[in-house]
């Protein structure tokens, strides 16, 4: 177990771009090696070139397999999978050859509004609709379904009663940057201590 990280995404990327700045500007930290995106047009592919990070867009029915996604890791010897608004199922494939090392972020308070269809803009409507006092962030292990894999760490923040769902959203982002990075960290770096 080495310290290379890959991020798998689908769109935007700022989670994506805000991980791999955290880690380049420190020496004691994982390195992400590899973004890998399930849409050609996602605008993380852009964002990791523009940070020397090598990107490669791999298409929906190689994700169905898994044999090329898992082929990809091996050749850039990626030891943990960071998953940072990837909105496809990992395969059965790849989950098992990474037990316990492949993490995702959910822009809610798991299990309240998780679950497929759940993601993004559509979490944060959900919430102001819901007419909730407090949102957050959770971090979890995955598992082979939705939103349901062992939860590692939940972060909170208010939802006032005038919030739009892009106040929610700029707010629950805020938290993503300050706690993703760091909790990535620490999981990455006590797995690489217990090695002999
Ligand atoms: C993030 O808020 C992340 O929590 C969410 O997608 C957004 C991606 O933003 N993930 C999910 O909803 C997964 N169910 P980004 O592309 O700007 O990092």
């Amino acid at each position: 177990m080495g310290k290379n990280i890959a991020i798998f995404a689908s769109g935007n990327g700022t989670n994506a771009e805000n991980i791999i700045r955290c880690f380049q500007s420190r020496s004691d930290s994982p390195v992400v090696v590899l973004v890998v995106a399930n849409r050609p047009q996602a605008k993380v592919l852009e964002r990791a070139e523009n940070l020397n990070v090598p990107a490669v867009y791999i298409p929906k029915e190689k994700w169905e397999t898994g044999g090329a996604v898992l082929d990809l890791l091996t050749r850039y010897k990626v030891d943990f999978i960071v998953l940072a608004g990837f909105l496809a199922k990992v395969p059965d494939m790849v989950l098992h050859a990474y037990p316990s090392r492949i993490v995702n972020i959910h822009p809610s308070l798991l299990p309240k509004f998780g679950g497929k269809g759940m993601y993004g803009d559509r979490v944060h409507r959900a919430v102001v609709e819901a007419g909730e006092r407090e949102t957050g962030i959770t971090i979890q292990y995955i598992n082979e379904r939705y939103d349901e894999g062992i939860i590692i760490a939940q972060y909170r923040c208010p939802v006032h009663p005038d919030d739009t769902p892009d106040d929610v959203a700029a707010r629950v982002h805020a938290l993503e940057y300050e706690h993703y990075p760091k909790v990535i960290k620490r999981l990455v770096m006590s797995l690489w201590a217990l090695l002999p």
